[in-house]
């Protein structure tokens, strides 16, 4: 699982993006009372405890030994967490009031079950909140990667959000809108670190050319950083209702 090899990288750099992330849902939200909110694909947990100082419950789940075990070190109040699969997610029907999954349908297959599920195990009246990054802007990491595995004809070709909104039908109220958030890498070198895990990065070592992808992604990088560009994504949030009985 590519997040077990990434938990270090992910903590260094995306973690503050979460974080940043997880303060505009939790502003959004606005959780009051009580309730129980499902932090689906919760990695290391960064996003609960955001939410763990309301008073609602929180279920993390996430397919990473290493993310939960993380999770599980940060011992937050209200907070549970366990490994399992979006896909077949081990809970009843009906039980959660928010289903929460920040930066987590980007990296599945086959997002039509995760939604199958989310509104599954949704109460009616519950909430679906969901954040995906997409690939638009010039400063944008991905795109200097993809532009950069491109040229070896390796790697991700779309730079397209993923198809997954024409599932949501059986959700209400859907709306969407983006964000651009910023990425906390402080030069080329720390961006090449944090894409070494990387699967394309891997077959590349393979065919002897990292080096030569990796020179470009830096120069690239550190041309941004030096004119005080930061890297930047297109956080991209969709929020949906399952309708009351
Ligand atoms: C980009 S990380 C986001 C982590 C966290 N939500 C955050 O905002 O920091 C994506 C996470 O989704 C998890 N993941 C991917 N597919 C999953 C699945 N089918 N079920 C559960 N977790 C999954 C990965 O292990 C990883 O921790």
């Amino acid at each position: 699982m590519l997040y077990d090899n990434f938990v270090n990288a992910y903590e260094k750099t995306f973690e503050e993006c979460s974080r940043t992330i997880g303060r505009i849902l939790k502003a959004f939200l606005q959780l009051k009372g009580k309730g129980h909110l499902l932090d689906a694909g919760c990695g290391n947990g960064c996003i609960s405890e955001i939410f763990c100082s309301v008073d609602w419950e929180i279920t993390g789940i996430d397919l990473s030994k290493s993310m939960i075990s993380r999770a599980l070190g940060r011992e937050l109040p209200n907070c549970q967490f366990l490994i399992g699969d979006c896909l077949k997610l081990p809970f009843g029907s009906g039980i959660f009031d928010v289903y929460l999954g920040n930066l987590l349908i980007n990296n599945l297959k086959d997002p039509k079950t995760l939604l199958t599920e989310a509104y599954r195990v949704l109460k009616p009246d519950g909430m679906i909140l969901l954040t995906y990054p997409i690939c638009r802007l010039q400063t944008d990491l991905l795109k200097i990667m993809k532009s950069a595995l491109r040229s070896v004809k390796i790697g991700p070709k779309s730079s397209k959000p993923p198809n997954f909104l024409q599932h949501l039908s059986e959700f209400s109220s859907v709306q969407h809108s983006c964000i651009p958030i910023g990425l906390n890498l402080k030069s080329g070198l720390e961006a090449c670190q944090f894409l070494s895990s990387l699967k394309e990065i891997k077959q590349l070592e393979k065919l002897n050319l990292k080096q030569a992808v990796f020179q470009f992604i830096s120069s690239k990088v550190d041309q941004l950083l030096s004119q005080n560009k930061c890297l930047v994504f297109e956080i991209c949030f969709v929020v949906g209702k399952k309708l009351g009985l």
